[in-house]
């Protein structure tokens, strides 16, 4: 079976599925933050603040390389892997991509309390979830095969949901 991608803005709940998905479905699973945090051996707010965003850009442009080469896997990507044209069609080369979404409030409610995301942790706001939201919308949905609304619903809905339009496609 080919790889699922899943992609979305963060606090869409992409690593969260990606448990439920590797659980329920016996799929392996991998985090691509994760991955980035193992490869460096520094959290991802270090990694921005000390080497700087385009060097994160890189370290995930490589490992999502390298990832995307097996198959059988859930990745779970970051909400920037996306926005890069290279990356994009490592993802749709290699797999069904997967695009969760939710409204800025959903996502709001879901990040407000974390401190892991540079790019909100200074400015942890609807109106600017909105506008990065917004400005990210259209990368999103064209890299996607498939979009998945995930507002009220459970995450085993999601990954069922999930499963049943690959199946279908
Ligand atoms: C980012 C999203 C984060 C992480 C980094 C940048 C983004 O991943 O890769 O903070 O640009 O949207 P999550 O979506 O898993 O939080």
């Amino acid at each position: 079976m080919a790889n699922i991608f899943l992609i979305g803005f963060m606090g869409t709940g992409k690593s969260a599925i990606a448990s439920t998905l590797g659980s329920s479905y016996a799929m392996e699973v991998v985090e691509l933050d994760e991955a980035i945090v193992e490869h460096e051996k520094m959290s991802i707010n270090d990694i921005f603040k000390e080497k700087g965003e385009a060097y994160f850009r890189d370290v995930e442009t490589k490992l999502l390389r390298e990832y995307g080469s097996l198959s059988n896997m859930v990745i779970s990507c970051g909400g920037g892997t996306p926005l890069r044209e290279e990356n994009v069609k490592v993802l749709r080369e290699n797999g069904t991509v997967v695009l969760l979404s939710a409204t800025p409030e959903t996502i709001f409610e879901r990040v407000r309390y974390s401190h892991n995301r540079p790019l909100l942790n200074d400015n942890m706001t609807v109106e600017h979830i909105t506008e990065l939201l917004n400005s990210r919308l259209e990368k999103y949905q064209s890299a996607a095969d498939i979009i998945i609304e995930t507002d009220g619903k459970s995450k085993d809905a999601i990954a069922e949901e999930i499963i049943h339009r690959i199946a279908k496609m």
